[in-house]
Order: C-alpha cells, then structure tokens, then sequence
C-alpha cells in the first residue's frame, strides 16, 4: 500500500460538492483500502469563500482554482461547478497540469466532449463523467466497459427527474401542467427557473453524451432533436389513458435499420402502461438499453441530489485514482464508427392524433385521404360525436416522422376540421 497520498482538488462546493468532500472524509479508510493509496482533499475552489462549509477545513478553501490546479501536486480534479465557462477552461488546465479529471458537467460534456476527451488522451490522462447522466444510476461505465463487447441499437430513457415528477403528477392525480409544476417548485424539485428541465434541454444533453457511447460515434447537443414538455395537457393524459398508456418525457437514441446512422432526440411520448419505464415514479430516471447479445436492459435509480451525485463521483474518483497508481488510463473516447445523425423528419414512430371534426358525411374520407396521401397507415379509428361536431383520434402504424408531421400540417388546413386537439408519439411497443 502506497503511504503517499493522491492529492484531489474539488471545483465547486454546492450540493454535490460538500457531499462528495464530506464522503470523502467520512469514508477515507474504506477509500483507501480500495484505490491502494490515502486521498487527500487537498484544496476547494469556491465563488464564495465566506459561506460556512461544515467538515470543511477553511484552510482548503480558496476562490483561485486555476492557482490550485497550477500547484503542480494536483492528482485528481474533481469538476462539480457546472455550465461551460469556467469549467472547460479550468479542466483543461487541469489536463495540462497532469491530473485527471472527475466531471459530473452534462452541458459541457454534450457541447465539448470530443476536445475534452482529446485533451485527456493528449496529456495521457482520464476524463470521467459517470455523474454527468442520470446522476447516481450506474450507466456511463455500463456501457463504455460492461457492453463493449456488445452492440448497442436503442436506449430509451427517463433522464430528468424534475419532468417526470411533473408528469406523473398530471397523470395521478389529473393536474394541468402549471398546477404540477407549482408542486414540483415546492417541493423543491423544480428551480426557480425551470426551462433547463421542462423544455428539454437537460435532457437533451444527457441523450448526446449517451448516444456517442452507445454508437461509438459524436453525437452534439445540437445533433439531438427537442420538444420540452409544457404543452402535455390533462387532456393528453385522459388520451392515453384511453389508450392503456402514460406520457414520458423520453430520451431515445437508435441506430438505423440499415446501421449507417443514428438518430437521438428528446420529447413527450405515450408508453404503454405495460412497459418497464411506465412504472418510473417520481422524480425517479430509468434507462432502457437494447443490445444485440445481451438483449433488454433496465438501468434505474435516483438521477440527480447531492448524495446520489456525489456516489457517481465517487466512484469515478476511485477508478481515476487506481489508474493513476497503475499509471494507466480508462476508456477515453470511441468515436471510430463516426455515424451521421440523421435529423428528426427520418424517424420512423407512430403518432396519435387527435381532431375536432364536422360530424357530417364524408369527413372521416377526407381526413382518410389525408393520410393515405402522405403514405401513413391509419392503425384505429375512434370518433365520438356531439351536436354536429365529433372528435376523431387516430392512432397511425409507423411511419417516418416527416410524413407524419406532414399528415398534420395538411389535417390543418381542411375545412372539416375544426382543430388539432393533440397530437404524440407513440413509443415502446
Ligand atoms: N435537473 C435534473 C433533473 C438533474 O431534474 O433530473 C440534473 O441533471
């Protein structure tokens, strides 16, 4: 056992940060007897060194975080500050100062990824992000090392907490969105500002870091297509309870039939009740993995606090650390496939519509037609009519999503239809 300790700099003290010092602490002989060397917190860079850090010792705090990487003993970095300025800038000083680097840093990694990874390899170093996506759940390591040996077709997830409470609010207790999303806010699952989550975006980055790994192939936060979630209504819900479904926010990243692309995106999609992510309660995430040889896998958990971040990091921490002693490195990068994305309109779905119509002869012919002349096949019908007016929904078989979105736009435009009252995907089956 090496007596001379791996020296860790934290960036960032918030809520996983002072979790991840104050484990560090509290677990340093059980850390220690599994990496094979003591580790040292040896400085915290903070914005505000003021603020009362419990089990921290003050002398470790400091606001200068490049003067601590550049000290020249750092072997480990451990980024928890997040956004993408300073934190790029401060691991790539990390890398050029000789310390791997620990990231739980989504919107860089799904922004800068391949250069950061570049740099890593550069200087013969380790970047790792397991905390990065769906916080505490096991998945990043999963699939660059337990899978590789596998072939990876489809993930399918719930990768944002705060969404999925919203949702599964509206679908319990029959909640508009607003009134979820108030609940949500008190509870303290929502921020203040909460466009990150509810429009996708968050989610959006955790699907390009996971489908360049699952793909071997560079997948950008702007390769992923997003629709956030603010306009499911209780009525979409009532929907899909008619149809033996939920609604999800999804995260869904496939490789194409023929295998020369992929594709990944972000938006709400009915589940039927009786799939494995329909269960995912809460502010819960679940990912479900679809490989060649190992077939279905489920991968569930906590995705995001302070604890179970701070887990993930963790035990990045713990590898990083062994590599460092066995002067090795991990998995870096794997983008030899360099797959193109193919864009949202080549996404092959199911839609399920839902028109206010004319009640009178020949409507349902017409809005037939339509969708014979976009070369979508209807899969059921059902109409209800009322005073001279009817609902119609229709659920179609799969098609590919421009002629699906393109059946809508010319439903619109019929005189006998007096609205789109929704419109989802429908996944899973
Ligand atoms: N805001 C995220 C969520 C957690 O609600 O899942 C951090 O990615």
């Amino acid at each position: 056992m090496r007596t001379r300790p791996l020296k860790v700099a934290l960036l960032g003290c918030g809520v996983v940060g002072s979790e991840v010092a104050r484990i560090m602490t509290t677990h340093a002989d059980d850390l220690t007897a599994r990496i094979g060397a003591p580790v040292e917190l040896a400085g915290v860079a903070v914005r505000r060194p003021s603020k009362v850090r419990e089990g921290i010792d003050p002398a470790l705090v400091t606001t200068d975080a490049t003067a601590l990487l550049k000290r020249g003993d750092i072997d480990v970095v451990i980024e928890v500050i997040g956004g993408i300025e300073p934190a790029r800038t401060l691991i790539t000083t990390a890398f050029e100062n000789g310390a791997s680097v620990v990231s739980a840093n989504k919107a860089l990694l799904a922004q800068d990824g391949a250069a950061l990874h570049a740099a890593a390899e550069q200087h013969g170093l380790d970047l790792y992000y397991e905390a990065a996506v769906a916080g505490a759940i096991p998945l990043v390591r999963p699939m660059r090392e337990s899978l590789a040996g596998d072939k990876i077709n489809r993930v399918m997830g719930i990768v944002n907490g705060t969404t999925n409470f919203i949702l599964d609010k509206m679908d319990s207790t029959g909640a508009g969105y607003q009134e979820a999303l108030d609940e949500a806010t008190a509870l303290g699952y929502a921020e203040a500002d909460p466009t990150a989550d509810v429009e996708g975006y968050d989610a959006a980055a955790k699907a390009a870091i996971l489908a360049g790994i699952a793909f071997h192939t560079r997948v950008r936060l702007d390769d992923v297509y997003r629709e956030g979630m603010t306009e499911v209504s209780a009525a979409d819900f009532a929907s899909a309870k008619r149809m033996g479904c939920t609604i999800k926010l999804l995260a869904i990243l496939e490789r194409a039939a023929d295998g020369e692309s992929v594709t990944a995106r972000v938006h709400p999609a009915m589940i039927p009740l009786s799939h494995p992510l329909a269960s995912v309660r809460e502010a819960y995430n679940a990912v479900f993995v679809e490989a060649e040889a190992a077939g279905r896998l489920m991968f569930y958990g906590p995705g995001a606090g302070g604890s179970p971040t701070a887990s993930a990091v963790l035990g990045d921490l713990v590898a990083v650390c062994r590599n460092k002693l066995a002067e090795a490195t991990g998995p870096g990068e794997s983008a030899y496939t360099q797959l193109p994305v193919s864009p949202m309109g080549d996404v092959v779905t199911r839609y399920h519509i839902s028109l206010d119509v004319a009640d009178k002869p020949g409507v349902l012919a017409q809005v037939a037609t339509t969708f014979a002349e976009h070369g979508v096949s209807i899969d059921t019908v059902r109409q209800q009519g009322k005073d001279g007016e009817a609902s119609l929904v229709v659920v179609t078989h799969r098609a590919p999503d421009a002629a699906l979105s393109g059946t809508v736009e010319a439903l619109r435009k019929l005189d006998t239809v007096r609205g789109v009252a929704s419109i989802m995907r429908v996944e899973g089956e």
